[in-house]
């Protein structure tokens, strides 16, 4: 768990190392991913864009720059598992996470899972002198939403269920 100096100090870090590399947000990450969920991608960002234009940025800015700020949430929150666990055990910081977020909204926080900064490991490692022997899988930005904010009317689309689950024997 990240705030204060040490916040600052980290995204700082994070949005210079971002700007030098030029990294940009790429769903099909050099075709390595089914068609389907590089659409379903693209469809999130047609329908999220008129919400972050209102809210005043630049839809590609917002989220590459916005992520590596954490979205401007005052505390960051970084998971790592120890290498020496099978890559099964990942499972376990989804779990966590998902409880973690869980547990944020019931208290009125808001949370927001990041991948992205990954990209930008070396700095999280430095900042945080996070020892090798452990791997940085996951970012969260956690802090109270802004509720004037027309980014938080938005609701993402959702697949129908039959597009994800085999139903057998019913
Ligand atoms: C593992 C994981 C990594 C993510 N990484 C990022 C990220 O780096 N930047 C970002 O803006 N959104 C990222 N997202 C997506 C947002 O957090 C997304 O808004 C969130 O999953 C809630 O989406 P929903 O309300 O559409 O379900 C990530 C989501 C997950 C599950």
């Amino acid at each position: 768990m990240v705030a204060g100096e040490e916040r600052e100090k980290l995204v700082q870090g994070l949005v210079s190392a971002y700007r030098a590399k030029a990294i940009t947000y790429n769903p099909s990450k050099g075709k390595t991913i089914p068609q389907h969920y590089v659409d379903r991608t693209r469809q999130f960002f047609r329908e999220i864009h008129p919400f972050i234009q209102e809210a005043g940025f630049q839809t590609r800015n917002f989220v590459e720059e916005g992520s590596y700020q954490f979205y401007n949430a005052p505390v960051a929150i970084l998971a790592a598992m120890e290498r020496c666990f099978s890559r099964s055990r990942l499972m376990d910081i989804g779990f966590a996470a998902q409880n973690l977020m869980l547990s944020a909204h019931a208290l009125g926080l808001g949370t927001c899972p990041l991948a992205l900064i990954l990209t930008c490991e070396d700095v999280i490692r430095k900042e945080l002198e996070i020892p090798e022997n452990q791997e940085i899988v996951l970012g969260i930005a956690l802090g109270y939403p802004n509720t004037d904010s027309p980014l938080n009317r938005f609701k993402s689309s959702r697949d129908a269920l039959n597009e994800m689950v085999t139903w057998k024997g019913f």
